[in-house]
This record gives C-alpha cells, sequence and structure tokens, in this order.
C-alpha cells in the first residue's frame, strides 16, 4: 500500500511481544502485512517466533512500521510508570531507521511521551498514538480489532496512521472505495490497512490522556463500591442485597470491590494522570486512591480475624 507520503507499508515490525503485544502482532500478520517482533526478552522472542510465526529481527534499517506494545511500569513497581525502555528504542530507532517510517506508540503512556519520542528520532518518522482498550476476557469484542483513539504529532502524522489503521476513515481526504474491511484479503495477501475503526484527535496528547483517563474512570468506580462496602461494613448492612437493589436502577451500576482495585494497569494509569498536571490534580482520584488502601487494609485485618462482625457479602 502506497501512502500519502509515498513509501509502501509492506514490513511491520512489532516491539514488545507481551500480553498485549503478541495479539497485536498475530493481527498485523493475519490482516497480510510481512510481521517481525523484537523483544529484549529473548526466550519470549523464540517462543513467539516457533509458535507463532513471527519472524525475530534485530536490525530495524528495512521496516516501514513500528508499534511500541512495551511494558511501560517500572520493572521493580508495577504501579510505578517508567519510559526509560521506550525512549531507549526509540534512540535505536533513530539510529536504524529509514526516514519516513511510522512509529506507532501503542503502549499506555504519560502525557507528553508521544512528543518525547519525536524528538529523539529528530522528527526523522511519523509518530502516532494509538493506545488500546484491549481486555483479556473478552478477547472476541474486546480486543485489537475495535473503536480505537489515533493521534499524530503532525497532521501528516495522522494521516499516515490512518491509512495503516483505518484506510476508509472520513478524516482522510481521500477514500479507497473498496471494502477494505473484508479481512479476507488478508488470506489473498493483499494487505491495505488493518481495517481496525479509528476516533482521530487533533492533539496527540488528547489521546495519550483519553487512555490514561479512561482506566482513572474505572479506578473511581471501583473505588467507589469498596467505598459503599466500607460504609456497609459500619454500619451493619448488606452489601450484597443492598449492591443489587442499586442496580436494578437503569442508569446504576455499582460494582463488586472484589480484591481492591486490581491489576497493574489500573493503579499505573491513575497514577499517569495524577501525575500529568503539576497544578491542579483531580481530588476524587486522590481520596479513591486512599479509599482502595483502607479497603485492602481492611480485607488485610478481616483475614486476620482482627475485625469479628465483617459481613461476608461480597
Ligand atoms: N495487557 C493489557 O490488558 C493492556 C491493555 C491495554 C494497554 N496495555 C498497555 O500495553 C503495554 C504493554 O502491556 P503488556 O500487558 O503487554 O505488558 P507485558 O509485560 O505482558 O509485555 C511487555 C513485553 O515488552 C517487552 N519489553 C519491555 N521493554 C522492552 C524494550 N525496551 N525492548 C523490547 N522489549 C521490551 C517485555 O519483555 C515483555 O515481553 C503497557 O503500556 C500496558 O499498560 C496493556
Amino acid at each position: 500500500m502506497h501512502s500519502e507520503l509515498g513509501f509502501q507499508i509492506n514490513k511491520v515490525l512489532v516491539i514488545g511481544l507481551g500480553q498485549l503485544g503478541l495479539p497485536v502482532a498475530k493481527y498485523v500478520k493475519q490482516r497480510g502485512f510481512e510481521t517481525f517482533g523484537y523483544d529484549m526478552n529473548s526466550e519470549r522472542m523464540k517462543q513467539v517466533e516457533e509458535n507463532f510465526g513471527i519472524k525475530s529481527i534485530e536490525q530495524f534499517d528495512d521496516i516501514d512500521v513500528f508499534i511500541l506494545c512495551v511494558s511501560t511500569h517500572d520493572p521493580d513497581d508495577e504501579y510505578t510508570p517508567y519510559v526509560d525502555g521506550l525512549f531507549e528504542l526509540a534512540r535505536k530507532i533513530a539510529k536504524e531507521a529509514k526516514n519516513g517510517s511510522l512509529v506507532s506508540i501503542e503502549s499506555t503512556v504519560p502525557k507528553g511521551t508521544s512528543k518525547k519520542i519525536f524528538e529523539i528520532i529528530n522528527h526523522r518518522l511519523h509518530v502516532a498514538h494509538v493506545p488500546h482498550r484491549w481486555y483479556a476476557l473478552e478477547e472476541e469484542i474486546h480486543g485489537v480489532n475495535q473503536v480505537r483513539v489515533i493521534g499524530g504529532v503532525s497532521d501528516c502524522c495522522l494521516k499516515t496512521a490512518l491509512q495503516f489503521y483505518d484506510r476508509n476513515n472520513e478524516a482522510l481526504e481521500f477514500n479507497d472505495n473498496t471494502n477494505n474491511k473484508d479481512t479476507s484479503r488478508s488470506a489473498q495477501n493483499t494487505a491495505v490497512d488493518l481495517g481496525i475503526p479509528m476516533h482521530p484527535v487533533s492533539e496527540i496528547e488528547i489521546a495519550e490522556l483519553t487512555k490514561i483517563i479512561e482506566n482513572a474512570d474505572r479506578y473511581l468506580q471501583i473505588a467507589f463500591s469498596e467505598d459503599l462496602y466500607l460504609y456497609c461494613q459500619a454500619n451493619n448492612v448488606n452489601f450484597g442485597e443492598l449492591r443489587d437493589s442499586l442496580n436494578t436502577k437503569w442508569n446504576v451500576k455499582i460494582l463488586e470491590p472484589r480484591d481492591g482495585v486490581g491489576g497493574h494497569c489500573l493503579p499505573k494509569d491513575t497514577k499517569m494522570f495524577l501525575q500529568s498536571s503539576k497544578s491542579i490534580k483531580s481530588k476524587i482520584l486522590i481520596s479513591a486512591v486512599e479509599v482502595d488502601k483502607d479497603y485492602r487494609r481492611f480485607r488485610e485485618l478481616r483475614g486476620a480475624r482482627l475485625i469479628p462482625h465483617a459481613i461476608n457479602s461480597s
């Protein structure tokens, strides 16, 4: 496929082949692009190559699109954001990649990261941010191919990225009238685009913020259910019955608090959002983090049987 800027997209490299990067690489390959993989964990790379036919590559000089799916948490603390690994990769790309290729950041990143990467690669390549809404438990409907937000460092970055992800997007001046969302194209190895519906935004920071605020919103919903649970414990109210009653209303959906705000993404991304403002910080999220700590402490004490009247209702 010839992009607006005149290069042909054939070779796609997915960097970071973990929980997210592997399904991305499999999807790109299934769409018919020549797909390569790169992971600093050589054992992981070997497994992916053997089991899924994603070819390993060390040199980046002949790649048309780089998709970055590396982890963005501190290796020693999964709740703390960490983008040094991404910057290191950007330096390797800056040294080796050809002019005009596309760097698509699919990892979750703090506001301002994409533009820093654009600086590191000396404005030589297009940079876009296309964060994920991937959900392991519902991969069929909430996998790689669902509506996603896309932003570019500049207009030509956005357009180049849209041509790769969603060639029929109305934000592009020209539209391919053929129905390229037909996945049977991939079987014929005539890759055109990824066929993923995109919601373009005017500033790349909006794309960065969208992802972390989505997860902050989820954090808040869980923390509210924890708050209610603690209220019920303190006031001898059956939480389960209260929740069921509340959820009979059409616009109320109280979640289950379970083990506390879980996984590493929600705490890490909420931290990214809180750290993104030097002045006004979300007071409600700061309180939500405190509620989650109280809830976890409560569960620990209950586990140690130090709270005799706990109602077992979640
Ligand atoms: N897993 C999800 O459900 C999910 C959903 C949405 C967004 N995300 C985001 O996607 C990103 C990746 O998450 P994940 O769950 O796949 O993480 P993961 O830990 O499962 O996988 C990350 C992979 O990247 C590799 N890696 C890390 N740094 C590297 C580097 N500098 N060079 C090469 N390889 C490197 C690791 O070896 C690992 O295989 C994170 O930013 C995360 O927040 C994840």
